[in-house]
């Protein structure tokens, strides 16, 4: 009996797991109707934009759409490569049209929490020289209030301890090292990732973005203020777009 029940569980489980990467899957492609021919494109990091990217290189292949993308991670740029997506620094460009990402958490402003991956760095340089931001995600990423999702924190590898203590601190929260196994996960950048268990409660975003990065070892904080024009949300009514007010996109 027991045995049945766990076996049910675990079907259960699995089933939640295939709804949330079929919605993943849903998002990340209807994103694509933003992407046009000539355009300079930043591609997004994580399980989300990565259908995004997989999609991208189908059109280039089958519809001759003609992009060329800068990726934000070292995972996605692998990805990218593999379904044909030509590449370019972004050094080498003057801006780019649009960046397509995933997010781990966004509120009623729009404002977002990222690097759960720990992609956040290269991801917020990049959004930022975006002409627009079109976040991708499925519908456990919408939030009334950021901070439930602990708020990744890229620090320098130097004196750490110390910056996470400081961190503790501003925060007045539980501010971990993010590991893996024994070791500390280290960026794509050569730097370490801080969460801090903020809980749901980050109601000044702006603030506490400032405040953060006023912190010397400090690198960049997951969070995305007035960056996200638009968010393209795959849920159980489908996917829907919802267009930022204020956004650059109408
Ligand atoms: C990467 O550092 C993150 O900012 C991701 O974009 C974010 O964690 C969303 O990832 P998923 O789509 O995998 O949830």
């Amino acid at each position: 009996m027991e045995k049945n029940g766990s076996l049910k569980g675990l079907a259960q489980s699995l089933q939640s797991m295939t709804d949330v990467e079929t919605l993943k899957k849903e998002a990340g492609i209807a994103a694509c109707k933003y992407v046009r021919s000539g355009m300079k494109v930043g591609l997004g990091t994580g399980s989300t934009v990565k259908h995004t990217v997989i999609e991208l290189g189908r059109m280039i292949a089958e519809d001759d759409l003609e992009i060329v993308g800068v990726p934000t991670s070292l995972a996605t740029e692998k990805l990218a490569l593999e379904v044909g997506i030509p590449l370019v620094e972004l050094s080498d460009v003057d801006g780019l049209d649009i960046v397509i990402d995933g997010a781990d958490e966004y509120d009623p402003h729009f404002q977002l929490i990222k690097g759960g991956g720990a992609a956040l760095l290269r991801e917020k340089i990049v959004a930022q020289e975006s002409k627009a931001m079109i976040v991708v995600a499925d519908d456990r990423k919408r939030v009334d209030a950021l901070g439930a999702f602990p708020l990744p924190i890229e620090i320098t590898p130097f004196a750490h301890q110390a910056t996470i203590r400081s961190l503790g601190r501003l925060l007045n929260c539980r501010v971990n090292c993010r590991m893996s196994g024994d070791n500390a996960v280290m960026t794509d950048n050569g730097n370490m990732i801080a969460d801090a268990h903020c809980g749901p409660t980050i109601s000044a975003p702006e603030a506490m973005e400032k405040n953060i990065l006023n912190i010397a070892g400090v690198v960049q904080v997951g969070l995305f203020n007035n960056m996200c024009d638009v968010v393209v949300l795959a849920g159980t009514n489908g996917v829907e777009t919802f267009v930022n007010p204020n956004g650059r996109i109408q």
